[in-house]
């Protein structure tokens, strides 16, 4: 009897294709090589966002000046976003059938960010600082609305779309701490 449902997973790779071992069989719609291409995107942001939340903690304790106190409650409101988007970028990697990467070491690796400085930070030093590293990871999220959206995975983009909103916001507040 057929069914209007197809309930086989659909992590069979097209005739000529490679298939994709390595992935976890599904029943969720996106193809195997939609999948295949989005799990490293979602990781490199996994470690991204993992190291860009050390990094901001780093500011948070090592800021100096007349406004310790305002820049350092600042960072730690960033900081305090990040985990929770990490964990979904972690969770969208397990819903594509891929494996998360997701531990301290795996960012040390993966991470494109530049060590933020050592020591103390002036209040400038440490808001260009973040405000840096928090633009580069908005930006690599909003490439990959666009990645994810010609791959034809709508619910991606939209993880991304509510990151970048996110991290949109935060980098204006902390790029409004900058003067002169
Ligand atoms: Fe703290």
């Amino acid at each position: 009897m057929s069914s209007m449902i197809d309930i086989h997973p659909t992590d069979t790779a097209p005739a000529g294709t490679a298939p994709h071992a390595g992935l976890h069989p599904t029943r969720n719609g996106v193809s195997a090589d939609v999948r295949a291409a989005l799990i490293p995107l979602l990781n490199q942001l996994l470690a991204d966002t993992v190291d860009l939340r050390s990094q901001i903690k780093q500011a948070h304790w090592n800021v100096r000046g007349i406004h310790f106190q305002p820049l350092h409650e600042l960072f730690d409101g960033v900081a305090e976003v990040l985990p929770g988007f990490s964990d979904e970028l972690a969770e969208r990697v397990g819903m594509l059938g891929g494996a998360a990467a997701g531990t301290v070491r795996d960012s040390a690796t993966a991470s494109r960010l530049a060590e933020i400085p050592g020591g103390l930070l002036t209040g400038n030093d440490a808001v260009a600082a973040v405000a840096e590293r928090i633009a580069f990871v908005t930006n690599a999220v909003r490439e990959g609305i666009s990645i994810a959206g010609e791959q034809g995975d709508e619910v991606t983009a939209d993880l991304f779309t509510e990151i970048a909103r996110e991290l949109d916001k935060q980098l204006w507040f902390v790029e409004s701490h900058r003067e002169g």
